[in-house]
């Protein structure tokens, strides 16, 4: 079953058109790549399903139900996330607080709750399911290091942990491997696995190609805005379309 279906999908800034007609469905429980040369519009993509844009055309389809043009807290508590491109921890919070501010995406507190004492409730609640989360993303011992503090690889991971705090259903993750050596790219793609072990319906922007390659059940290639191929790493790899508009230039797969 399709967890997410992107039905002709149309982004239009201005006089350019960043996404043109793009269909494709995420079944539910895989590692979906979706890839293509800088400015292809995968980030574009990623902002249109998590609401931060309106699409100019088309539909986008979760759990079989239209989200287009729903708010980003709502599409985030039906339970689609996203990690973004550009960094954006809290630099000097320390890790654990960094995934506490995650978990305020899912449980809000109130004059009620207040009166009530249950704050105090959720509150202890969100500590125990933000130690939970640290420590399945291999982050215990650092929970009471600033963020600035980490290596790349554990920063990352925390950036994963802000994001799996909130149960989500699927993550979109854009470009988690930028920047890696070869051993944090390894250490990465296992926390990815694990993540999708978990339950977790993964969407994967990336340019690593080894990567994309040894993790994704499916791939989407976007080039220019459109959609140039699709099928499993292996038909893509071996797509002449791909070969030539995508992977004969600096890429390589
Ligand atoms: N807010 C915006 N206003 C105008 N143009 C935009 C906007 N956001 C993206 N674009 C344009 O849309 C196109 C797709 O950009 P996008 O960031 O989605 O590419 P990308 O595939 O994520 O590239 P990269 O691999 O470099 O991250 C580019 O031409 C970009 O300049
Ligand atoms: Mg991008």
């Amino acid at each position: 079953m399709a967890i997410l279906e992107v039905q002709n999908l149309t982004k239009n800034f201005g006089g350019l058109t960043a996404l043109n007609d793009v269909s494709f469905k995420v079944g539910e429980g895989q590692i979906h790549g979706l890839i293509g040369p800088n400015g292809a519009g995968k980030s574009t993509m990623f902002k249109n399903i998590a609401g931060f844009y309106t699409p100019t055309r088309g539909d986008i389809l979760f759990e079989g139900k239209s989200i287009k043009g729903q708010t980003p807290s709502r599409i985030s508590m039906s339970g689609i996330v996203r990690t973004f491109q550009e960094t954006t921890l809290f630099h000097e919070m320390t890790v654990f607080e960094n995934v506490l501010v995650g978990t305020h995406n899912r449980s809000r507190t109130n004059i009620f709750s207040a009166i009530i004492g249950l704050d105090r409730l959720i509150q202890q609640q969100a500590r125990t399911s933000a130690m939970k989360v640290l420590e399945f993303m291999g982050l215990g011992d650092r929970k009471h290091q600033l963020a600035s503090e980490l290596p790349l690889g554990s920063q990352r991971a925390l950036a994963i942990a802000i994001a799996l705090v909130s149960e989500p259903k699927l993550m979109l993750m854009d470009e988690p491997f930028a920047g890696m050596n070869p051993e944090e790219t390894r250490g990465m793609m296992q926390l990815t696995r694990k993540v999708r072990e978990s339950g977790v319906t993964i969407v994967l922007v990336e340019h690593d190609m080894k990567a994309v390659m040894g993790l994704c059940d499916q791939l989407t290639v976007l080039n220019f805005g459109t959609l140039l191929a699709g099928g499993s790493p292996e038909q893509v790899r071996n797509n002449p379309d791909v070969i030539n508009a995508y992977l004969g230039g600096s890429h390589h797969v």
